[in-house]
């Protein structure tokens, strides 16, 4: 292990610090936990110690000389940003949609076209694990260089055994090979296959007797998830799909109510989904089971956006008790980004989330909706050390200042990354 880091005299070190386990709720996604003239000491890839700087220079006295000193006066200090909702490992690149849907296509008319999920599935499936290696960790690299440390991946662009192992094998070795901790998910229903128009059904026992043991056998997957929707697969198939997974121990997540309301957020909270993703469509009805359960919404500013659409309810939702969490969706077709700060910004601005709440969302909350708040997620001792050191004097400034990447250092797992 190489030198220790101790970082100090930070402007705000927001530590999300938590009191009680599972996501927050209401006013407690507010609570930052902020430590003003605030010190870290990183060793052997975890905090060590967290407080004020006084407080770390008394208790490293002895150690003062040994450490790498970062002067983070004037600066914002936060726990690494988590995505967790990312179509990471794909082939290929899909600019001439963004295009055609601008000259008014919508994005099911190009899918049911053969184009959209469709055409990245044909080249993914051409694509080789080297090459699928190279094209995803330069989309690690941007995650990093915008302040992303741990993002979830999902598999979905292969839509047959092979490709779908392919993606899922080359999330293992990013996972090997790359500083981000990817934690991956099997998303086999994705979209039917073009090869099994008109007979879906034997696509989803295909799913759940060929795929899944695979995948659960061989410990490639934390999670299932299904694209629960219109034209894609009905509630009914969705159900039977999760329900599958979690007899070989795979958690359910869902693509839910994104396009037209399907009963997704309903459904998420009757299979005990850990998150629902998308809900611009949830009901009332949908929104408060969400709450009962206590399913993370995992919503997608960036993808309502760009699909021009009306963003999810998040002030409602966390009105209504339902832990929201935010994420990228960083995919080819309906959200090519890997800027979480800008989805922060967005969450704001078209959500309406403060942003306290905003960050709680992109870090704590969203490390809830991968299972990896023990080790993610807020800065506190034990925790692995992921923390940006960002060009911005507090929490309010980096979602005031909207679009821009404030981004100064990074470390992961106490090893400096960027800056
Ligand atoms: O989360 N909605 C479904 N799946 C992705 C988009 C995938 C694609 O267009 O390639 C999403 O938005
Ligand atoms: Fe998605």
């Amino acid at each position: 292990m190489g030198k220790p880091f101790w970082i100090k005299h930070a402007a705000q070190l927001v530590t999300l610090a938590y009191k009680s386990p599972g996501p927050r709720v209401k006013e407690a996604m507010s609570e930052l936990a902020i430590i003003e003239d605030g010190s870290v000491w990183l060793e052997d890839g975890v905090i060590q110690a967290i407080g004020t700087t006084t407080e770390l220079a008394i208790h490293y006295a002895d150690r003062a000389t040994e450490a790498d000193v970062i002067d983070a006066t004037g600066h914002l200090v936060t726990p690494g940003l988590v995505d967790p909702h990312t179509h990471l490992a794909f082939g290929g690149s899909r600019e001439r949609e963004f295009e055609m849907r601008l000259e008014g296509a919508t994005y099911m008319d190009i899918m049911n076209a053969g184009g959209g999920i469709h055409a990245t599935t044909r080249m993914t499936r051409e694509a080789t694990e080297d090459e699928l290696v190279q094209q995803s960790v330069g989309r690690l690299d941007s995650f990093l260089a915008h302040g992303v440390t741990t993002v979830e991946g999902k598999s979905g662009y292969g839509l047959d055994l092979e490709t779908e192992l392919k993606q899922l094998r080359v999330m293992k070795r990013l996972q090997a090979e790359h500083p981000i901790d990817i934690v991956p998910t099997f998303m086999g229903a994705h979209a039917v296959p073009t090869e099994y128009k008109g007979h879906e059904e034997e696509y989803v026992d295909l799913i759940i007797k060929e795929m899944l043991p695979i995948v659960a056998r061989e410990k490639l997957a934390q999670f299932n998830d299904v694209f629960c929707e219109v034209g894609v697969f009905t509630p009914e198939q969705s159900e039977r799909i999760l329900e599958a997974g979690k007899l070989y121990g795979l958690t359910p997540k869902i693509h839910a109510d994104e396009i037209e309301p399907y009963q997704g957020a309903e459904l998420a909270a009757k299979v005990g989904a850990i998150s629902a993703e998308h809900l611009l469509k949830a009901t009332d009805e949908g929104i408060q089971a969400m709450a009962e359960q206590g399913v993370i919404a995992c919503l997608l500013p960036a993808t309502a956006l760009y699909l021009r659409e009306t963003a999810a309810r998040g002030r409602a939702m966390i009105d209504a008790g339902v832990p929201v969490a935010i994420s990228t969706d960083c995919n080819p077709g309906s959200s090519p980004t890997t800027s979480m700060p800008l989805v922060m910004n967005l969450a704001c601005i078209s959500m309406r989330l403060t942003p306290a709440e905003s960050l709680c969302a992109a870090t704590y909350n969203a490390a809830c909706a991968i299972q990896m708040e023990d080790k993610v997620g807020s800065l506190e001792v034990g925790k692995q050390a992921d923390i940006v050191l960002w060009n911005v004097r507090n929490y309010q400034e980096l979602q005031y200042l909207f679009g821009v990447n404030h981004v100064k250092c990074v470390w992961k797992k106490g090893t400096k990354v960027i800056g």
